[in-house]
């Protein structure tokens, strides 16, 4: 778990406080978020990331709007808060997930004040669920890997940590799991190109743990896996379709390939929110395209009061287009096992595992 100073979301009643992890690793410092529309900003800037942290973060978001309101409410002021809440990223489906149980949750209250009372012990209590999802999916995975073998030497990519979720996390909440049974875990952090999640983010919490962690590029992982033995690959995820195909950080694909090759097994890891048994495959899933700036220069790595880290950043020509899918979709054949806290199960099992939960 992250030092207290460190949690990505805190509630303190009359605003929520969330570091900004556009400005880490280089700059710890909090947002106060004060309205839904500040939330909103901070979720779709990536001030705050990772499928269960944006659903926490837009739960609270809600709640902030109910507060700047009193008296009586309709379902349509109700839907209409969500829905601007549910613009701000496409892709986890946890958001989602989450929203439309907020709107069931209200669903015959007649007053602002009960909804926002409401709004407010549901995220509370999405961040209990979250981090108690994430410690006994964090054993199950662990308990996946040989018991007589001492070392593991595991790639990683993005950010799939405390600072991406309520505590734990979820592929890094698996390598957590395996240090606190006492073996030594070797992480391998892709950076994780255009917003560097994995050197800027995943780096700083393996460092704040003392685990062994290096950063490569993105398209380090071929060579990786022919020069040093890989025991897993470890991801985390955005959405899951029915058949398995996973929907997780631009990059995640070509990972995966690469590891059908070499044999490694691709590991995702999910909380049970991330499965949309209402999509049939991984075509169906929105992809969130970014701002190409974000690919030609470093100019999202601002802190909060609008100072760039890197005054200089761009790293192509004025005027050079680029592409930037934030995420990408791995077929279910390269995944060997989703791990989750309702334990581990291949692709064609998730059907059965998530029926009824
Ligand atoms: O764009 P981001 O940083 O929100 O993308 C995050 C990821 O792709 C994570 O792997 C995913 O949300 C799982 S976090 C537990």
């Amino acid at each position: 778990m992250p030092q207290p100073e460190f949690l990505p979301i805190q509630w303190k009643s009359t605003y929520l406080s969330l570091l900004d992890q556009r400005a880490l690793p280089g700059k710890k410092e909090f947002l106060e978020i004060k309205s839904v529309e500040e939330t909103i900003i901070a979720i779709r800037d990536m001030a705050v990331r990772g499928a269960p942290a944006i659903a926490i973060t837009g739960i609270f978001g809600l709640t902030l709007g109910a507060k700047k309101k009193s008296g009586k409410v309709n379902s349509q002021e109700i839907e209409s808060l969500i829905k601007q809440v549910f613009e701000s990223r496409p892709t986890a489906v946890n958001l989602s997930f989450a929203l439309q149980e907020a709107k069931k949750r209200v669903e015959g209250e007649t007053l602002w004040e009960s909804v926002q009372t409401v709004w407010e012990s549901f995220a509370l209590e999405m961040m209990v669920d979250d981090l108690n999802a994430n410690q006994t999916l964090g054993k199950n995975g662990a308990n996946l890997f040989p018991k007589n073998q001492e070392e593991f030497h595991i790639i990683t990519h993005c950010n799939t940590g405390a600072l991406a979720t309520a505590g734990h996390g979820t592929a890094l909440g698996v390598i957590r799991s395996l240090r606190d049974m006492g073996k030594k875990v070797v992480v391998y952090a892709d950076e994780t190109r255009p917003f560097l999640q994995g050197s800027r983010l995943t780096a700083f919490e393996m460092m704040e743990e003392g685990i062994e962690c290096y950063i490569i590029t993105d398209g380090m992982s071929g060579w990786l896996m022919n020069h040093r033995k890989i025991d897993a690959v470890l991801v985390g995820c955005d959405r899951v379709a029915a058949n398995g195909d996973t929907a997780n950080k631009i990059g995640t694909y070509n990972l995966a390939i690469v590891a059908h090759e070499h044999n490694v097994p691709f590991y995702v890891c999910a909380t049970k929110d991330s499965f949309d048994l209402n999509l049939k495959t991984g075509e169906e899933i929105p992809i969130e395209m970014r701002k190409e700036s974000e690919v030609t220069q470093f100019d999202f790595l601002k802190t909060h009061d609008g100072k760039y880290l890197f005054p200089e950043g761009k790293t192509s020509p004025v005027g050079a287009r680029a592409l930037n899918p934030s995420f990408d979709i791995t077929k279910a054949k390269f995944i060997k096992n989703f791990i989750t806290e309702l334990g581990c199960f291949v692709p064609g099992e998730i059907p059965i595992r998530l029926k009824n939960v």
